[in-house]
């Protein structure tokens, strides 16, 4: 069956439904929903027997309902409809809420249903909602409504007299039902509102929106008042406690988007130390029997220059300590994408800032990779892109959710060449074909085929609790077999050195990227600009619509 991927972006929910239709073996293409002749010229040249929007601003035009099967994932229980439903759900605090499928006809949301799955609310942001409720419900719903298509079951009508239809008909939320009112929000609703707004739009506040809102235990004060910082938050005082906010964004200037809140406010307040008990909280370890567990929780997975620092000293502590074995985890939305593109389009010097934040990795993935009285392990319990994926590949062991999406390539953003040391990690896990493949296709990958090409070693477990759980056991076990493991590795990677030094590999890796941050092609700085700002792609690319694609559809017609 042919489906077309109809969507505003390619986001990780995108990302999770192209990967598994795929993987079940659908023939998927994918479309941008630029404007209306696009998306018809798509459906000429896919010709799809479903077309399938997981993700759009806009509806879908009339005489391609009419004349295709047009098959809508909305984040919404039964008979919800409108554009904001789980913004809606998360500031009514309800416990539950769920996704449905439903055929596209005139009025929007209110076609026939295919399939609904509902799931337990968690007390996040939207977007992490999104990347694993919304999106393990929505495919659960998709394959369901896919199954149905093939046997000929049809839909059934939404029938608001139905007492099962709990939703209703609902408007976008405007920035009147987002504001904080400081003097009336409780804590709660304060969360609430910030975690709705979380990814788009944020919480407009003056010149600012707010984002990466936190509960600050212990701190107290002058209502709406900044009573502390930490790192990169500040705190802000609330009727019955206050809340850390770690990140906004300015509405006026040069750098009108996400930045550490303390680099657009320096208010003096007193510090409370970051990653201590009562401050913001970005790097934790702790330990169980011979396992050690650093953890990494940073804003959307983005790692800039002081961060990695710090991640690096715990590291380097970490490696002190007389455990066995290591546990890289990342934080609770990725594992890491990376470095700090947003810091990095701040910078005065953004090529310089780009050098330094990648100098820095490659310290990190050295350490790692150097580790001779450990076995290192990443546990990617969340998604990872571009240099973080070769940042877990340093580990000895890379162990993945089953629902992981990873993105291992960093040619989207500007044909950037990579470090961290991929030229070495890739042909030794995966051998020179893989690595090839890896390298030079731009698309997302899920946990089956990277453990199938090397890129990790094993994959398990469906949700995070599970995960974390099974990771324990495992880390446990290979500590059971520490002397013979680790003696293995440290001989493997002297033999690996006596070929090549790991220092040869940086310093081939990092003239390529010195080209691409300082050289004449300013590709690099024109798509960092591009993502960051967020300027919506014009045309979508050829790796992701493949009917655009001449030679593979002529290769499929003959
Ligand atoms: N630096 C700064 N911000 C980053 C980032 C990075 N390296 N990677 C992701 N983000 C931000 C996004 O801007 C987005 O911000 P938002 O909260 O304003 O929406 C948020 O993280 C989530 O990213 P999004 O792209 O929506 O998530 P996704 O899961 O759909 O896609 C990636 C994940 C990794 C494919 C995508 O974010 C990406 O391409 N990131 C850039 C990776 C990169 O090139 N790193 C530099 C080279 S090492």
């Amino acid at each position: 069956m042919r489906i077309l991927l109809l969507i505003h972006g390619f986001n990780s929910l995108s990302q999770r439904i192209f990967v598994e239709l795929k993987a079940a073996g659908y023939d998927v293409s994918i479309e941008f929903d630029i404007n209306d002749a696009l998306t018809r010229e798509a459906v000429d040249l896919f010709q799809p027997d479903v077309i399938l929007a997981p993700y759009l601003k806009r509806a879908i035009p009339d005489d391609l309902w009419q004349n295709h099967l047009c098959l809508i994932l909305h984040p919404g229980i039964t008979g919800d409809r409108g554009p904001a439903a789980l913004d809606w759900a998360i500031l009514r605090g309800d416990e539950h809420w769920g996704v449905t499928v439903l055929q596209a006809e005139a009025e929007m949301d209110a076609g026939p249903i295919w399939a609904t799955r509902e799931f337990s609310m968690r007390g996040t942001t939207k977007s992490s909602l999104y990347r694993r409720e919304v999106a393990d419900a929505g495919l659960a719903a998709i394959f369901e409504a896919l199954e149905k298509l093939e046997n000929g079951t049809k839909p059934t009508a939404l029938n608001y007299d139905d007492p099962g239809v709990k939703g209703e008909l609902r408007p976008s939320v405007t920035q009147k039902e987002r504001t904080i009112d400081w003097a009336a929000d409780t804590t709660e609703t304060i969360l609430a509102k910030v975690r709705a707004s979380d990814g788009v739009p944020g919480v407009k506040e003056g010149d600012y929106f707010l984002y990466d809102a936190h509960l600050a235990s212990g701190l107290t004060g002058a209502v709406g008042e900044i009573i502390a910082t930490s790192g990169p938050a500040v705190c802000r005082a609330t009727l019955d406690g206050a809340v850390w906010i770690g990140h906004m964004r300015s509405r006026e200037g040069q750098h009108r988007f996400k930045l550490p809140a303390t680099m657009l406010l320096a208010p003096e307040v007193p510090e409370v130390p970051l990653d201590s008990e009562g401050g913001y909280r970005e790097i934790s370890y702790r330990e169980v029997g011979d396992v050690g567990y650093l953890r990494f929780n940073f804003y959307n997975g983005a790692m800039s220059t002081p961060q990695i620092n710090r991640l690096l000293s715990a590291y380097r502590k970490a490696c002190k300590q007389p455990t066995k074995i290591i546990v890289l985890e990342g934080g609770d939305d990725f594992w890491s994408n990376g470095i700090h593109l947003n810091i990095i389009e701040s910078a005065s010097s953004a090529a310089d800032e780009s050098w330094l934040n990648i100098n820095t990795m490659d310290n990190l993935s050295e350490e790692i990779i150097r580790t001779r009285s450990h076995l290192t392990v990443a546990a990617m319990g969340a998604n990872a892109g571009a240099g973080g994926v070769f940042l877990a590949r340093a580990c000895d062991y890379v162990w993945l959710i089953n629902t992981i999406i990873m993105n291992p390539h960093y040619k989207d953003m500007g044909n950037l060449y990579g470090s961290e040391f991929w030229t070495y990690l890739l042909p030794r896990y995966c051998g020179a074909e893989n690595s090839a493949r890896i390298a030079e296709q731009r698309l997302p990958m899920g946990a089956v085929e990277a453990v199938e090409l090397g890129l990790a070693d094993a994959a398990f477990s469906d949700n995070r609790t599970d995960f974390d759980r099974e990771t324990a056991l495992r880390a446990a076990a290979l500590a059971t077999g520490f002397s013979q493991l680790v003696g293995a590795k440290n001989q493997r990677r002297d033999a690996d050195e006596a070929i090549k030094p790991l220092t040869q590999y940086r310093t081939e890796e990092l003239k390529k990227m010195r080209r691409n941050f300082f050289g004449f092609d300013p590709s690099y700085h024109v798509a960092r600009y591009n993502f960051v700002h967020k300027v919506c792609k014009s045309r979508t690319p050829v790796t992701l619509a493949k009917h655009r694609d001449r030679r593979k559809m002529e290769r499929k017609a003959s």
